[in-house]
């Protein structure tokens, strides 16, 4: 298949496209390094099967060429992205997410946006079944991302409605794991970073909210099944091992030996207290389920960050 991927420079995309080649695909590669980095992608340039381009999804543009596979996982993702971002977050969530879906329909192609738990919003049911609609707050200042998404899922629907297009929606949990920002403010590079540089932990509120932790190679794995599927639905991916915060960075002291304190600061707005997603449906229709332990999975991150620090030195 000729594939093409948005947001490929980002952390979970950059992923998306070794899986893709290393399944014998091609892939064209599309990002403007909002958020990503080239980085993320020098591995794969030269490879054969392979091709970037530069390129803003909520401007207009065109992919010469036949293609056979659309997958639109461009967009801000981390808290501090969106919250920097908010108007290209909804742009791209809107626009960008309309430019792909055009792009499928023009090419005859298959569509796949990736969604996020972010649409149940501080849910009210758990597990997050996909069935469950969410409590999102529309004008709170996650809204840019939560809208964007739904926003995302409603005109992905749409096209599948009215135009019969194959689309699949996946609802993408908390996913870690190498190519993350140390910076960008998620739990996974932030408890890393500070451990790593024996600084404190810091923990929002009391570390009562819960989350759960996918590794990428599981993530993207479920991806590509969906990718194949014919549920048109959303489907949830994550890892429903369910842990709280405070024993998160418990976890991660004790596996880097770090002798950090655990300082503690007031909870952002809207935070959601629990997140964990019933994988039943993608267990049944996808035959997913995530393989890889959190261990193993920090240990491969922690040597990722390890490294990143070694060749800045
Ligand atoms: N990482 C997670 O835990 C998680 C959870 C839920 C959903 N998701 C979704 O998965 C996708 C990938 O997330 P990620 O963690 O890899 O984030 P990321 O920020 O690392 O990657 C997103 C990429 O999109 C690019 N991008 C943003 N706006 C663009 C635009 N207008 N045109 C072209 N490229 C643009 C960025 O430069 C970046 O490379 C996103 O759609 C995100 O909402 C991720």
């Amino acid at each position: 298949m000729r594939i093409v991927v948005s947001g490929a420079a980002g952390f979970i995309g950059s992923h998306f496209c070794d899986r893709a080649l290393g399944e014998g695909h091609t892939v064209v590669a599309l990002d403007n390094f909002l958020t990503g980095s080239q980085r993320n992608l020098e591995h794969l340039i030269g490879r054969s099967g392979f091709s970037f381009t530069r390129q803003d999804i909520t401007e207009p543009f065109n992919v010469a060429g036949t293609v056979d596979c659309v997958v639109n996982m461009a967009s801000p993702a981390s808290p501090k992205d969106y919250l920097e971002h908010p108007i290209e977050t909804l742009d791209v969530g809107s626009l960008g997410t309309r430019n792909m879906l055009e792009l499928a329909l023009t090419k005859k192609a298959r569509f796949l946006v990736t969604s996020t738990s972010e649409c149940y919003g501080d849910p009210m049911v758990h597990p997050q079944v996909e069935t469950y609609w969410g409590n999102v707050n529309p004008v709170g200042p996650r809204s840019c991302y939560d809208e964007s998404k739904r926003f995302a899922e409603a005109i992905t629907m749409a096209y599948h409605r009215k135009h019969g297009l194959r689309t699949n929606i996946a609802r993408i949990f908390n996913t870690y794991g190498p190519r993350m920002k140390l910076d960008d403010g998620r739990v996974v590079p932030a408890f890393l970073d500070q451990a790593l540089h024996s600084k404190p932990m810091t923990v929002f509120g009391t570390g009562s909210q819960t989350r759960s932790f996918c590794y990428v190679s599981d993530l993207v794995d479920g991806l590509y099944r969906l990718m194949q599927s014919d549920e048109r639905y959303p489907v949830n991916l994550g890892n429903p091992r369910e842990m709280t915060i405070l024993e998160f960075a418990e976890h991660i002291r004790a596996m880097t030996g770090a002798k950090s304190e655990i300082v503690y600061e007031p909870l952002p707005e809207d935070d959601p207290k629990q997140r964990r997603p019933d994988i039943s449906k993608a267990k049944s229709v996808l035959g997913w389920e995530p393989r890889v332990p959190l261990e193993d999975g920090l240990r491969e991150t922690v040597a990722y960050f390890q490294g990143l620090s070694a060749s800045a030195a």
